[in-house]
């Protein structure tokens, strides 16, 4: 197949449910492919680490926007994507992520360890009377897609009280970065609606009320004048759409490959939790693709134009046998570079520490507490690429 082909293969639901044999037959033909139709596609280790860390390559910002979608500010979503850190460039990218980096302190972060393994214990608690005497239960519902929400509302102050219904929204609001169909649009415009609205009467609580939590640490930094409130609202929708179905993804990616494969439940008792994570994210990465802006330039001898869709397939590259000897065998004991599923560079994801966190706290819990796990039939992908993950996961227990 040449690259069109196998493009055209990734889009299809085949494709989809496994990209991997493709992306090995990408590799075959290069680190840095030109599919000829305006797109570039990048699937080396070191190619993709090359984009993601050279400045000339720019994530599609408000100017793209206004080329490919010139309605797009009558939409709420839109609009407040448009402030999002992940669609920012320099000058504005580093100002606003410097100051929301200074509120994802390590010490917030580490801080979270004891609230992470109580949500998870209370999560695996309801799992353990559900499955007891052998009912089948929904994984990805009772825990993976439970836990990260929690955890986000946990870091950035929404009471307790608030996040059962906290939770559908921000799913909707997710629909974002996967919009195949515009006939979505409206569900995720209110759900987008919902959130500011929502986060506006928080910040109002939080203005009145100072707490240690991450929105109090923001509001401090908008009312110097350093973040405008728009600025502070938007990316805070923007932490709970990045930072929880893609969590969720990891988690059930990993109980997946468990359940399939004898070598993988074993290195599961015995690997340390921060290295059975990272090869996790490495063989199945729950962020499959990010994509740049070209600009006039050569990567790896291939010319870019300053109009090219620059598109870095991390999962490809945590597949890349010029990287990763065996590259489709789960082996958690490996010591090559770490995965690309985080990206890199300006835009290197900022709930990193937390999402490893997450994963390394779940995992053991999850394996100690239930040693008999199976999966209960057919797991149910999402039909997506660019986030990769189950919609339902269902297993036993007993
Ligand atoms: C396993 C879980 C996660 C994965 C695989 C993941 C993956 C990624 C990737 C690949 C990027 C870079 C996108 C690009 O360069 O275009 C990114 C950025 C980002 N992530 Fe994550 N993420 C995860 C969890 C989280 C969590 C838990 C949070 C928040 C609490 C979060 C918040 C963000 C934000 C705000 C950005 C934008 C950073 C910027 O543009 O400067 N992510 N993530």
């Amino acid at each position: 197949m040449d690259a069109i082909e196998i493009l055209t293969t990734l889009g299809t639901p085949e494709g989809r449910a496994d990209p991997y044999p493709l992306y090995a037959q990408l590799h075959e033909l290069g680190e840095v492919i030109d599919t000829g139709i305006g797109q570039v596609l990048v699937v080396g280790y070191d190619a993709i680490n090359l984009v993601l860390r050279d400045p000339g390559y720019r994530v599609s910002d408000e100017a793209n926007f206004d080329k490919d979608f010139p309605d797009w500010n009558a939409n709420p979503v839109f609009v407040q994507a448009s402030d999002w850190i992940l669609n920012l460039n320099a000058p504005r990218h580093s100002k606003i992520r410097s100051l929301m980096a200074k509120a994802f302190t390590p010490r917030r972060i580490n801080g979270l360890e004891p609230a992470i393994a109580r949500m998870a214990d209370d999560l695996l608690d309801g799992i353990a009377d559900r499955g007891a005497d052998g009912s089948v239960v929904e994984f990805m519902h009772d825990f993976a897609y439970l836990l990260p929400v929690t955890v986000i509302c946990e870091l950035i102050g929404i009471p307790e009280s608030d996040r059962e219904g906290f939770r559908p929204v921000a799913r909707d609001l997710a629909g974002v970065f996967e919009l195949q169909d515009v006939n979505a649009l409206p569900a995720i415009n209110a759900a987008a609606n919902q959130l500011l609205s929502y986060f506006t009467d928080l910040a109002a609580e939080r203005r009145a009320e100072p707490r240690d939590d991450l929105l109090s640490d923001l509001l401090a930094q908008a009312d110097d004048g350093r973040l405008t409130d728009f600025e502070l609202l938007h990316n805070l929708t923007l932490l709970l759409v990045a930072g929880f179905e893609t969590t969720t993804n990891l988690l059930g990616n990993g109980l997946r490959i468990v359940l399939t494969d004898p070598f993988a439940r074993e290195a599961a008792k015995s690997a340390p939790p921060s290295a059975f994570v990272d090869e996790v994210l490495r063989f199945d990465s729950p962020v499959q693709l990010t994509s740049r802006v070209g600009y006039d330039t050569k990567l790896c001898g291939v010319p870019i134009s300053s109009d090219a869709g620059v598109i870095t397939v991390l999962g490809a590259g945590n597949r890349d046998p010029r990287r990763f000897a065996d590259p489709d065998r789960f082996d958690p004991s490996r010591d090559e570079a770490g995965p690309l599923s985080f990206g890199g560079g300006a835009h290197f994801c900022i709930g990193a520490a937390l999402a490893r966190l997450e994963g390394a706290i779940a995992f053991p819990r999850l394996f100690d507490r239930f040693p008999k796990i199976e999966a209960a039939g057919e797991p149910t992908r999402r039909d997506t690429l660019l986030l990769r993950g189950f919609d339902s996961l269902p297993i036993t227990i007993a």
